[in-house]
């Protein structure tokens, strides 16, 4: 997808040491952490960002507590597609029941998930109007019991994630942010931006620091950080302790170790070369392929926008980008990348 993200005009210190994000008793190192991301953040993606670095936490997209409720407990249908090697590993979750919230948590936790993040950011109408998602920043006490409940279910950090609040007239991620320590949350990660906003505009990073000074957990702060400036801002005026990155990271998982580099020593390292960004997405397809639980073909539709967005197209060009939506199969999509990969030889090994 294409979204504008604003970059800052300040240039971070020319170093800056960043301490480890600590969540109950779960140590994130570096504090910065990929965002769930629907349609992006499977194992695939999150692999491929924790390979090139700097990434301390990954989460999965947000998985129905209800869907998970109906299908019983199994495990393919409900997109548990973590593995053992992708430690600490956020699962997040959505739904308004407090019990079949429960319930999804306790099976996750089974499945080895290291954090349980609750999802109270999603506006999108199939799961906010039932009460789901940004829909609990609407009624603070479903949101309050279903905190509970979960945090009563499983004995791993639970954590959750919300929007500043449905509208800017009602910020209720303040007040919430307060019961949720109380309810026993370890950790709270603030996308500074309401419900009704969507994606639009630009992130209020008051809200983050706001909460920061209310609440004695560590917040992480969420909402337009692309650059090692935007995170060493971000840090500086809220005082967050982590920093979440989302769509920065598409097509980019390199943004981590960037960031991490441009803070640790003040260098801006350039952006891979394009035949660097065609290997990566070689192997992001090759990946989503092998490990992807609905097959070859529903995996090629799902990789058709997570590959256009490595922008292999020369400037005002949109030959491969086109090539790429269309593509059937993994070897069509092997047949655009391959030939753009460089000299360096690229084999069935490196998928
Ligand atoms: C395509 C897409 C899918 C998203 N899916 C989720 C999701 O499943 N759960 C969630 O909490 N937020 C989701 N978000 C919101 C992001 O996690 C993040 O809060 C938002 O993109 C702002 O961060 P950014 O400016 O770094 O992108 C999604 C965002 C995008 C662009």
């Amino acid at each position: 997808m294409e979204t504008a993200i604003l970059s800052s005009p300040i240039t971070p210190p020319a170093v800056l040491n960043l301490a480890p994000l600590v969540i109950g008793d779960i140590v994130i190192d570096p504090p910065l952490a990929l965002a769930p991301m629907a349609g992006h953040t499977n194992a695939a993606f999150r692999r491929l960002c924790r390979e090139a670095g700097g990434c301390g936490l990954v989460c999965t997209e947000l998985i129905s507590s209800q869907a998970m409720h109906y299908a019983k407990g199994s495990r393919k249908s409900e997109r548990f597609d973590w593995g053992t090697d992708e430690h600490p590993l956020a699962v997040q979750l959505f739904g308004s029941d407090p019990a079949q919230m429960a319930d999804a948590a306790r099976l996750v936790a089974d499945h080895g998930a290291t954090l349980i993040d609750i999802n109270m950011g999603c506006w999108v109408p199939k799961v906010a109007k039932k009460g789901g998602g940004a829909g609990l920043l609407r009624d603070l006490c479903t949101a309050q019991a279903v905190v509970e409940a979960i945090v009563r279910a499983v004995a791993i950090p639970v954590t959750v994630k919300v929007r500043s609040g449905w509208t800017a007239d009602d910020l209720t991620a303040i007040p919430f942010a307060r019961a949720a320590e109380q309810a026993g949350v370890c950790a709270i990660t603030i996308h500074a931006r309401t419900a009704q906003q969507g994606f639009s505009g630009q992130a209020d990073w008051g809200v983050i620091r706001q909460v920061k000074e209310l609440v004695s957990i560590p917040v992480v702060g969420n909402g337009d950080v692309q650059t090692a400036a935007d995170a060493a801002r971000m840090l500086d005026e809220t005082g967050c302790d982590g920093v979440m990155i989302g769509r920065a990271a598409l097509g980019n998982p390199w943004v981590f170790s960037q960031i991490v580099h441009e803070l640790a020593t003040g260098e801006a390292l350039p952006r891979p070369g394009r035949a660097e960004r065609a290997r990566m997405a070689l192997r992001h397809a090759r990946l989503a392929v092998e490990t992807g639980w609905q097959g070859e073909h529903m995996a090629v539709l799902e990789l058709r926008g997570q590959l256009a967005v490595y922008r292999l197209d020369a400037t005002g060009e949109g030959t491969i980008r086109n090539r790429l939506v269309r593509a059937g199969s993994l070897a069509e999509v092997e047949s655009i990348l391959l030939p753009l990969c460089g000299d360096e030889p690229v084999t069935a090994g490196d998928g």
